[in-house]
């Protein structure tokens, strides 16, 4: 595979408006997972100095940060949106470097920042509080947003950019100070967007940026009691250990974490769009996506013909490297790749049917890559734990239903509800979709990848602890709420006490 093959940079850390080396001066390699001798950039391997040094940072900007006026610190987030627009196509490219999926959809990744930074810059001038009339005479009662503190950012490598987007802008117009720690797999998109917000007129400490493993950054991070937030999205198991810490410590807390998203194609569905959509969504970002249709529930009525045709276009798809024109990428990196190969054993053990893929790419212009071919099994039964656990890969598994309600049945049959969706041209069956799927994100005749930063994104069950990210709703992790009452009688008033029927 032809390669760019450029001198190698060194990143650091961003802490207190500076470029800083990690105090230890180790450093980790990012490398693109289609050619692993492109080595991307090495990084600060930073430790508990660095999280610390940057903890300051952030709690000594805070008060300014708080007192700046929102509106204003929404012009910043603007200037900051406007650069990203002019620097997209450069950030797409390092993001397929650095992390495998095609152009075509890091620029959609990118273009998610931007849409995030404009939306939250217009917060700015917004940032609603309520009021509601009090039950006293002279006497006004309202509730408005205040800042949480410090946050905690921890990121994954599947959307480096938009994800850490979803989280600092929210964070920032709401009048917090973060640090971001960045999945090692992807840490240049998110150097690129700390960038982008200092050159946008951030102030030195409201936003910092430490790269490292999660066991010594990430660990120092969310234990530190000068946190006050911890948001994350990523795998189960860390997202469970950072709300026990934050259980622990009563930190406030936001999970985002896995799926296994279902796609319903009933028998009256328009099989074409189906099909199309079914693709995309099993296999775009080479199915790491939590969004990711990695259960495909199909009406047996269409069931062989759709299979059939499902195959032949799973099949054709282009593998390779997403800066020449390839369809699906690599997988990020060996061990991501090491876990689709044991489901592929796990699947065939279990007695699903291997219908294509299952093997490694690894000859060829592929020999320098973690690349996997699309594969999809069929007479899956939805216990299984091809269709009961998270893959995050290009594996999709497909299931036979016999009417809606059992499609129902299969489609809440799981520990995660993100997203779902069902293609039907029955508004019936699709009101009833709607209403009995418990997940956080459904959608008719449309795939479950492809969320609008403005509508709130987050799941049920083991999906997340309860929060929303995107949209207004992402305030309500970023913020807390103070109610405000304000008496203007001159006189001692009790609420519950003076009323009506309370009088002697
Ligand atoms: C994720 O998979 O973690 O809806 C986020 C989508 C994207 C976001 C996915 N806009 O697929």
């Amino acid at each position: 595979m032809a390669t760019t093959l450029t001198a190698t940079t060194t990143y650091q850390n961003f802490i207190n408006g500076e470029w800083v080396p990690a105090q230890s001066g180790e450093t980790f390699e990012n490398r693109n997972p289609a050619d692993n001798n492109d080595v991307v950039g090495t990084f600060p391997a930073s430790d508990e100095r660095d999280v610390n040094a940057a903890i300051e940072a952030a709690a000594a900007a805070a008060d300014e940060w708080r007192h700046t006026p929102a509106p204003v610190r929404g012009e910043i987030l603007f200037k900051a949106s406007h650069l990203l627009e002019q620097r997209k196509e450069q950030y797409a490219k390092d993001m397929t470097r650095e992390m495998g999926k095609v152009l075509k959809e890091t620029r959609g990744d990118v273009q998610e920042a931007i849409d995030c930074g404009f939306y939250y810059a217009g917060e700015g001038r917004r940032l609603w509080g309520h009021t509601a009339p009090s039950e006293l005479r002279r006497k006004f009662g309202m509730y408005v947003r205040q800042p949480v503190g410090l946050c905690a950012l921890i990121t994954p490598w599947n959307f480096p950019m938009a994800i850490p987007s979803w989280k600092i802008f929210p964070a920032l117009i709401a009048g917090n100070t973060a640090i971001i720690k960045p999945a090692s797999d992807t840490p240049l998109s998110v150097k690129n967007l700390v960038e982008t917000l200092h050159d946008a007129g951030v102030p030195k400490g409201v936003l910092n940026m430490v790269t490292g493993s999660g066991s010594k950054v990430g660990n120092n991070l969310i234990n530190d009691d000068r946190m006050r937030l911890l948001s994350f999205t990523g795998s189960s198991d860390v997202g469970r250990h950072i709300a026990e810490v934050a259980g622990r410590s009563l930190k406030k807390c936001s999970m985002e974490m896995g799926g296994k998203n279902p796609l319903v194609v009933m028998d009256d569905a328009k099989l074409e769009l189906a099909l199309e959509g079914a693709v995309w969504a099993a296999f775009g970002t080479t199915g790491q996506r939590c969004t990711a249709a990695s259960r495909i529930i199909v009406h047996e009525k269409v069931y062989d013909s759709f299979k059939e045709q499902f195959i032949a276009r799973v099949k054709a798809l282009k593998v390779g490297n997403g800066l020449q024109g390839a369809e699906m990428g690599p997988c990020v990196n060996k061990s991501q790749r090491e876990t689709v190969q044991q489901y592929v054993q796990i699947g065939i053990d279990e007695g699903a049917h291997l219908a294509t893929g299952g093997h490694i790419l690894d000859s060829g212009d592929y020999a320098n890559g973690w690349f996997h071919e699309p594969t999809v099994f069929t007479e899956v039964d939805q216990n299984m734990r091809i269709a009961q656990e998270e893959i995050f890969g290009p594996v999709t598994a497909l299931i036979k239903c016999s009417d809606i309600d059992h499609a129902l049945e299969i489609v809440n049959n799981t520990m995660f509800g993100l997203s779902c969706s069902v293609y039907t041209q029955d508004v019936n069956r699709a009101f009833k979709f709607v209403e009995e799927a418990y997940f956080g994100i459904a959608y008719i005749n449309a795939p479950t990848i492809g969320a609008e930063v403005h509508y709130p994104f987050g799941g049920t069950r083991q999906t997340g602890n309860g929060h929303r990210e995107a949209s207004e709703t992402a305030l309500d992790i970023f913020t807390e709420w103070k109610t405000i009452y304000i008496d203007y009688s001159g006189v001692l008033q009790k609420a519950q006490i003076d009323h009506p029927t309370g009088q002697e």
